[in-house]
């Protein structure tokens, strides 16, 4: 991806959200249905996309870390979870209604809490109501008391639940993590922005337990760890900002946060928070459930509640940031004919990208299946790979750019012969011809970079 800031168009949100739909990335949920509340599906693309923000997250904070475990907690869980997090007092947004059209607003996120956004009235608004954002349901067949659970609305307090648990298995000690990566749900007043804010989302979050006197020095690195993560996998500079929170901005179990925020097409707007929970969590838990929910240091003799520090993602929302800063739309000659026209390319980070290669042959001939599904065969077992076989290859490499394919390796004729494919690399489409005995080793030299 180029570091030079080229002028984002206007209506990238437009473009990104239509090509989602045209290229198998996401689809409105229930969409035969005529769509279900801003809910969305993600397609044979764009669950590779998200697989891969998931991955590359997941290898960044515990596979290449000695200090970071994981973890795969329930989406189901009882009231007393969230009765000792005070999800279930604090968890809540402002709600008001307009008198006039009755459209329902988030009234923190009015720019003027005086006037309907939707039909222009004055001090039509209810008086605010603080409405709870967690999903409520009952387990078992007879609904009422004693059966409620809720969805969990952050992957969090698992780490929480299971602290001791962990404690007593992994072998780890303070300063020591347990990531989760998951889905999440919250009744949103205003969802909206496509997948930006949605009712059933996934998170990628990391508690990370230290010393108390500690906590001041991992909230630092983690801020500038996490800021670091976005901008490796290829997010420009220019589009990405850390912004400490105001102190009536804070969550109701937080001393300090930090979000990662991304220049959405609407501005500036949050990809993660960093925060400083302190021993809030295992505190609660302990008072709640009667555990002791400590570290006893042998060597200094010392009983302590550790303090968390929490960098929490959100994955659906990063890959739209993926696909916002990976958008391009550049004029070039039409490839083999040289006819001028614009070509749309999405220039993900390798490791982003949902194929890494494209096997294609030149024409659909037997004579070109045959070694086009061996080269597909060679590289299949390292890369998730497309293979395409119809219509003209200049028009099956713009659908490899739309897909941000990096390279796309073409079997023609010539193959045959010289026992060679053509390697095109998506950003620059150059072409090189690489014999098939080192096309793997091409390829890693590029890929796995
Ligand atoms: N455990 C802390 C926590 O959940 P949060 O800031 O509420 O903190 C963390 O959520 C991340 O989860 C956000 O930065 C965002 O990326 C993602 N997220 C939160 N609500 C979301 C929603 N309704 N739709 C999509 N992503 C959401």
């Amino acid at each position: 991806m180029s570091d030079a800031p080229a002028p984002a168009p206007s209506d990238l949100f437009d473009k990104v959200v239509n090509l989602c739909k045209r290229r198998g990335f996401v689809f409105p949920s229930a969409e035969i249905y005529g769509g279900f509340r801003s809910t969305y599906d993600y397609g044979p693309v764009g669950v590779l996309l998200l697989r891969n923000v998931k991955d590359a997250w997941w290898r960044s904070m515990v596979q290449l870390r000695h200090d970071v475990v994981g973890l795969d907690a329930a989406i189901l869980s009882p009231p007393a979870i969230w009765e000792a997090s005070g999800h279930l007092k604090n968890f809540t947004d402002p709600l008001v209604d307009c008198k006039v059209c009755r459209e329902r607003f988030r009234l923190d996120r009015l720019d003027d809490p005086e006037v309907c956004p939707n039909c222009g009235s004055k001090h039509s608004f209810t008086e605010a109501r603080q409405f709870n954002l967690m999903f409520k349901t009952y387990a078992g067949p007879v609904e009422g008391a004693g059966a409620e659970v809720y969805l969990r609305p952050e992957t969090a307090q698992g780490m929480f639940t299971n602290f001791k648990n962990v404690l007593e298995t992994s072998r780890k000690r303070p300063p020591f993590g347990i990531a989760q990566i998951g889905k999440s749900f919250r009744n949103e007043i205003t969802p909206g922005n496509f997948v930006f804010r949605t009712r059933e989302f996934e998170q990628m979050e990391m508690e990370y337990f230290v010393p108390p006197d500690e906590s001041p020095r991992w909230y630092e690195y983690w801020c500038a760890e996490r800021l670091a993560w976005y901008r490796d996998l290829g997010i420009p500079e220019h589009l990405l900002r850390l912004r400490a929170h105001d102190e009536d901005e804070l969550s109701h179990y937080s001393v300090g946060t930090s979000d990662v925020e991304f220049l959405f097409p609407w501005g500036w707007d949050e990809l993660e928070g960093i925060a400083n929970r302190t021993d809030y969590d295992l505190r609660q838990h302990a008072a709640h459930s009667g555990e002791r929910l400590e570290y006893f240091d042998q060597a200094a003799g010392e009983r302590y509640v550790p303090h968390v520090i929490e960098p929490a993602a959100g994955a659906t929302r990063t890959a739209m940031a993926f696909l916002m800063a990976a958008y391009d739309e550049e004029a070039v000659a039409r490839e083999g004919q040289g006819k001028g026209e614009v070509r749309t390319v999405l220039r993900f980070h390798h490791r982003i990208a949902p194929y890494k290669v494209a096997v294609l042959p030149l024409s659909k001939k037997p004579e070109l299946s045959a070694p086009a599904t061996e080269v597909l065969a060679l590289l299949q077992p390292h890369y998730m790979c497309d293979y395409d076989e119809t219509q003209a290859i200049g028009r099956r490499y713009r659908r490899q750019d739309e897909l941000g394919t990096p390279f796309c390796v073409t079997i023609d004729f010539d193959t045959l012969d010289d026992h060679a494919v053509t390697v095109r690399d998506r950003d620059t489409m150059a072409q090189d011809r690489v014999p098939i005995a080192g096309l793997l080793d091409h390829l890693r030299a590029r890929l796995d970079a």
